[in-house]
């Protein structure tokens, strides 16, 4: 497998390709953090709104720290899952006590604060600072199951391991926030649960699944 070519072609594909999304438009880690919280569990289309008007009334870390909660929650009204909005507001609120009002550059202290799992760490530490971390959810398990025929149930919880261990020997050391990126948008764009789009794909010739025509019988995903 040409890792390296494989990289430059989903590197490529996501400069040219990306949607333009208001979370791309700068590598703020506080706006990278709210939305990869708001994208865990709601749609692209359904954020969008709401991480703007979000943006609009907390523009900076320091200013949702010193918001009231209801002020928070509110703003999250109708996106549903409100724990995360209460662990965001409470986890902004310790890196500016514990941490100056910088969001962590690295593994242990992201970890430590509430709501950030690995998904999240990975996302942080790849977009907004440029870190080789892998960033693995159920999009990321699906393009990679597909790429490299990787047959280990998604549905178990230990599978995530498996998939972050393989991108840490693929991603990109050049630009780690477009390789996680574009595995991210391949999945949403090209590379779909039900009518992956193969003839527009980037990495085509270096899927293991197109080349058996095996794409629809991947990833495995056991019921439970
Ligand atoms: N889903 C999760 N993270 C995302 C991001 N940064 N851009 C688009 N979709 C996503």
């Amino acid at each position: 497998f040409d890792s390296l070519t494989f990289c430059e072609n989903l590197i490529q594909w996501f400069q040219t390709e990306q949607r333009v999304l208001p979370w791309r438009e700068n590598q703020d880690p506080y706006r990278v953090w709210v939305s990869e919280i708001m994208l865990q569990q709601t749609k692209v289309d359904t954020v969008i709104p709401y991480f703007n008007r979000f943006i609009d009334q907390f523009p900076t870390l320091q200013a949702l720290a010193g918001a009231e909660e209801q002020q928070v929650l509110k703003a999250w009204e109708g996106l549903g899952y409100y724990s995360r909005a209460r662990n965001l507001h409470s986890a902004v609120q310790e890196v500016v006590s514990t941490y100056n009002g910088q969001v962590p550059n690295n593994e242990k202290e992201l970890s430590s604060l509430k709501g950030i799992g690995p998904y999240t760490k990975g996302a942080i530490l790849s977009i907004a600072y440029d870190t080789p971390a892998p960033a693995v959810d159920g999009n990321v398990m699906r393009v990679l199951s597909r790429i490299l025929m990787i047959e280990d149930d998604i549905a178990k919880p230990a599978t995530r391991k498996v998939f972050e261990e393989v991108v840490r020997e693929l991603i990109s050391k050049e630009d780690p926030s477009s390789f996680n990126q574009g595995l991210m948008e391949l999945g949403a764009l090209i590379c779909t649960p039900k009518k992956p789009s193969c003839m527009l794909c980037p990495v085509q010739n270096h899927c293991r699944a197109f080349a058996e025509g095996k794409e629809l019988q991947l990833p495995i995903k056991s019921s439970k």
